[in-house]
């Protein structure tokens, strides 16, 4: 062969790669677009705002903290926001509690409540299936907000069958919400300080056969309305799930809305719209999405989420 016909053989080869290399960056920015474009489609602006910004990231592996499950506070090793404010995990967890904070702003406003102060944000925590991650995050999202200062947070547990805060927390399992339902008592007889004085506890109390009956009654109401007038900054309230039980929307339209966590991979697209459609005629007020468990990789530097298409547009 010539030389010649040897350098335009080389020099078509290297458009030929230059070619590909180009269509590859495009592929890459094109995903990127579509997934944006689908969050821009999407109808729920609550969807736009809280999906975009930070369920994505809330992911952890199992094994990444069993190392310190020895913990001499007894506080599980999953409420990483406990152990370290600043490790990358706590950084997600940090996001969340920005958006959120900036979520309550918008919808709060400066809203005083009777005796003059501020009157807490109360927000609801459920799934559409068991296991999706709920009460994980609201522990860690409820430890981080209370780890800023002057902000008081109270955390109850609505889940009076399968409840696991305590655990979480390591305290005592009564009196809880169950005790305050069930008797003549005050709400503040379920409550229970933590290891971070700014965090309080009412948890579930012993297993309760009718939930329903009581996260539904006047008293339920009342409580809430009581807790209005405290001085709390935030109340986030975690429940079962959606489409098992009628506890999450029982409790959700006496709160200022519902956080619906999404375990990604699993709960399909449908069984989430499914959820949100009960909750639309439940007249109750769905404040936003949280993705969990999603798997991500970084190429040059932006984040494409796997399998975002699935789950970004269709909610
Ligand atoms: N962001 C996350 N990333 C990875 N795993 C998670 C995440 N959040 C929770 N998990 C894991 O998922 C499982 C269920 O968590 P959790 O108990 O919070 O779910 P839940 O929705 O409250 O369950 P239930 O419906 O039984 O109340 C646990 O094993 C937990 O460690
Ligand atoms: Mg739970």
């Amino acid at each position: 062969m010539g030389k010649i016909s040897e350098a335009l053989k080389k020099l078509n080869e290297e458009k030929e790669r230059q070619k590909k290399e180009i269509m590859e960056k495009e592929k890459v920015l094109k995903k990127k677009e579509e997934a944006r474009e689908e969050i821009k489609e999407d109808k729920s602006g609550a969807v736009r705002a809280l999906l975009s910004s930070w369920g994505e990231r809330l992911h952890f592996k199992e094994n990444f903290f069993l190392f310190s499950s020895q913990s001499p506070s007894g506080i599980d090793p999953r409420i990483v926001t406990y152990y370290d404010d600043y490790s990358p995990l706590s950084e997600q967890y940090r996001l969340l509690r920005t958006n959120v904070k900036s979520l309550v702003k918008r919808i709060k406003g400066n809203h005083k409540s009777i005796k003059g102060v501020n009157s807490p944000a109360i927000i609801t925590f459920s799934s559409s299936l068991r296991n999706e991650g709920k009460t994980v995050t609201a522990v860690n999202l409820a430890m981080s907000l209370a780890s800023e200062e002057g902000t008081k947070v109270l955390l109850i547990d609505a889940d009076l069958r399968n409840g696991t805060i305590h655990k979480l927390l390591n305290v005592e399992e009564e009196p809880g919400l169950s005790t305050v339902l069930v008797g003549e008592y005050d709400w503040s007889v379920g409550l229970h300080p933590t290891l971070n004085k700014n965090l309080f506890v009412i948890p579930r109390g012993k297993i309760s056969a009718h939930p329903c009956e009581f996260l539904g009654s006047r008293k339920m109401r009342m409580i809430l309305e009581r807790l209005r007038g405290e001085k709390f900054n935030y109340i986030l309230i975690d429940t079962p799930p959606l489409l098992s039980f009628a506890d999450a929307y029982l409790i959700a339209q006496l709160t200022d809305g519902l956080i619906i966590i999404v375990e990604a991979h699993r709960t399909k697209a449908e069984i989430v719209r499914k959820a949100k459609e009960v909750c639309e005629e439940a007249h109750t007020k769905i404040l936003g999405f949280i993705l969990t468990k999603v798997d991500y990789y970084t190429p040059d530097s932006y984040y494409y989420y796997y399998n975002y298409r699935k789950y970004g547009r269709k909610i």
